[in-house]
């Protein structure tokens, strides 16, 4: 947790020449993420993101849609506002370069840097790059002509240019990276700027002549064919957006906390901006964080190949919590990632249906069932008191990774406290407990479970909003800056309270819901492929097919465990049976071993059971598994684990 009042939060600001995709929505919603926290802990927060709309680039872009500059730079920022509006994302200011407050701030940052000598008149010669609007030395170029970054041609600019004395300050930056190993982020990255910086800086051309979409040099220079290079201008609008220049009044929020940036345009953060804030006699940031790359499919995305993520699509079919979750949890922060639907879906079903929500659903069913819905947590600590010490201990760990860019350590220590509360339900079977007549304790087990679903619905509160109401509702509490003090950091319990049903948060998903792209088809066809050797396979065994050890693990075999078992009317061979395999909802199982057990043999036991068959009807009953058995001439035996494992424990 930062150690000072305010806190501020940056995102980039995103050029105004496309419409946003997964990469803007997973910094954007990082930024969320911790600025959501840092609110909910009682810290003065701002949180800032916006549009970099001049240069070059942009010129050109409206151009070729038959656009004024202007006119399309309103167009696409408002795509842009739209998107994290309809994601909630809850920005204090949306900066937009063409602002003239913006402008006058830059203007105001020029005649400082200017008037302390840090900025002088030449003439600059060198290859620019117009798509990334940088200079490149020759040394750095592939082939002596194209970009290093992006790989397009770059041309030879010959004009006169204002420069920013950028090698005045390479020891000072040195000194700053040394002195604050935490300054950039992942730290690996910051031992890559410390090389770049090492190998001797430049002074930086930041004025050029050659178009004209861009921040006018201040008046009292007279120069007025200059316009402000596009990195100076849109740097400044992390001071801009406080006021510097104009109405000073949000600069108590200064020094960022952090700067969220890809990647790709750490050298501007790492090297210009801090260089250009010693200038201008202002503090330096604290972190600047850099994130990885997102592919799809395992490949770069491009509008040529059709294949680019479009945020607001994914967030319709799947839900936009359980895309914020799959981004933040996916990837460890700095690495790049992956994007597919497989890998999407499988986090929903997996992490979020059947550890978080399977638990929320065990709550209300046994609330329901044994107490009418009634939770008390006063008897917690008597009989639970080892498994509140460790939700605690996994709790404690959580605030120093989210500020440290650990969020996917972070999420992952938050699932600690629901496997602790799953394995209550399965260790101390509230079933047992109940015939054994220990009402008191599985009132207590009850009210273990619904606070550590506050607790940890308070924490996932910054990565999943509206779930976590959700469940807050279900618990009867709010999620706010009171509920986290009282929670979590004064560790309290819950009151007691009569909780609600919903219906179930992550309900399972089968198939992909979005038209695959060329690469996830691929995928398919070769599935088929398989399918269609194995049938050969088979043929040519006379009947006798011997798989491989991955279509063996094509069955899904779990361990379950059965927590309601009834007769079938009128049969003499079936019992209906719900068995928890872990997952949100239990399995509804009709089994045909009534001539060898009876409902009360079975109920609270361990069983194993073939988890993927297509579920089949029994009797007009749905059944949706089926129990492992053996039989002989002397009946038939259940098979089941040796020793009590959790419910959905795979076998294999
Ligand atoms: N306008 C500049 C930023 C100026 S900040 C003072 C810019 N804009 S951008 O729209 O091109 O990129 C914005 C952000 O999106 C960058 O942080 C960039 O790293 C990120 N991404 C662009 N493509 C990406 C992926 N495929 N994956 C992850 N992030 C990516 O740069």
């Amino acid at each position: 947790m930062p150690c000072y009042k305010n806190v501020y939060i940056t995102t980039p600001i995103y050029y105004v020449n496309d419409i946003a995709h997964i990469g803007h929505a997973y910094t954007t919603i990082i930024a969320d993420t911790l600025a959501r926290y840092s609110r909910m802990s009682g810290l003065d927060t701002f949180f800032l993101t916006g549009t970099d709309e001049h240069g070059q680039k942009i010129e050109e872009s409206a151009k070729t849609k038959g656009k004024s500059t202007q006119a399309y730079a309103d167009e696409i920022s408002a795509t842009f506002k739209n998107l994290w509006n309809d994601f909630h994302i809850s920005y204090d200011k949306f900066i937009r370069t063409t602002d003239q407050d913006h402008k006058t701030g830059v203007q105001k940052a020029f005649s400082v840097m200017y008037e302390n000598g840090d900025i002088y008149k030449d003439v600059y010669k060198g290859h620019y790059c117009i798509s990334c609007e940088t200079f490149f030395p020759k040394t750095q170029l592939v082939d002596d002509e194209f970009c290093p970054e992006c790989g397009k041609s770059t041309v030879i600019v010959e004009e006169e240019s204002y420069f920013f004395k950028l090698s005045k300050y390479q020891d000072k930056l040195l000194e700053w990276y040394h002195n604050n190993p935490d300054c950039i982020l992942p730290k690996s990255k910051r031992n890559e700027v410390i090389r770049f910086v090492e190998g001797g800086l430049d002074d930086l051309s930041i004025t050029r002549t050659s178009f004209d979409w861009g921040v006018k040099l201040p008046e009292n220079l007279n120069d007025p064919k200059h316009v402000m290079y596009v990195w100076l201008d849109a740097l400044m609008n992390y001071v801009t957006a406080l006021g510097y220049g104009t109405d000073e009044k949000n600069m108590h929020y200064w020094p960022a906390h952090v700067h969220l940036i890809g990647k790709d345009i750490l050298r501007f953060h790492a090297i210009y901006w801090p260089a250009f804030l010693m200038s201008l006699g202002l503090p330096l940031p604290k972190h600047i964080a850099a994130h990885g790359w997102w592919t799809r499919d395992g490949e770069k995305m491009s509008k040529s190949k059709g294949n680019v993520v479009n945020p607001r699509e994914v967030a319709d079919a799947y839900g936009l919590d359980n895309f914020r979750y799959f981004l933040l949890r996916e990837v460890p922060f700095g690495g790049d990632g992956d994007f597919s639907q497989k890998a999407l879906i499988d986090r929903i079903n997996s992490d979020l249906g059947n550890d978080l929500g399977n638990l929320l659903n065990r709550l209300t069913g046994m609330s329901e069932k044994y107490f009418e819905g009634n939770v008390n947590c006063t008897d917690v600590n008597k009989f639970y008191q080892a498994e509140l010490d460790e939700m605690e201990a996994s709790l404690e760990k959580l605030e120093p990774m989210l500020f440290e860019m650990q969020i996917h350590r972070y999420l992952e220590e938050l699932w600690r406290p629901l496997s602790i509360a799953n394995k209550a339900i399965d260790r101390y079977q509230p079933w047992t407990l109940m015939k054994e007549g220990k009402t008191e304790e599985v009132m207590a087990l009850n009210g273990l479970v619904a606070v550590i679903l506050a607790k940890v619905s308070t924490m996932l509160y910054p990565v999943m909003p509206e779930t976590s109401v959700k469940i807050a509702n279900v618990l009867c509490f709010k999620i706010d800056h009171a509920s986290w003090n009282h929670l979590i950091k004064q560790k309290n319990l819950l009151s007691s309270f009569v909780l609600e049903k919903i219906p179930p948060l992550f309900p399972r998903i089968e198939e992909p819901l979005l038209a695959q792209t060329g690469s996830e088809n691929k995928k398919s066809e070769a599935k088929a492929a398989r399918k269609e050797e194995q049938k050969t396979t088979e043929q040519k065994n006379e009947g006798i097919a011997l798989i491989g050890i991955d279509q063996f693990f094509q069955t899904s075999l779990k361990v379950g465990t059965v927590i309601e078992a009834e007769e079938v009317p009128k049969s003499s061979k079936l019992l209906l049976l719900q068995v928890d395999i872990g997952e949100e909802n239990p399995r509804q199982v009709v089994a045909g071993i009534k001539e060898w057990y009876s409902a009360e043999d079975i109920l609270g036991t361990q069983v194993c059971m073939v988890a993927n068959l297509k579920p089949a009807k029994l009797m007009g009953l749905k059944s949706e598994g089926m129990l492992l058995a053996a039989k002989d001439s002397e009946g038939l035996s259940l098979i089941r684990p040796e020793k009590p494992k959790t419910a959905g424990t795979p076998i294999g």
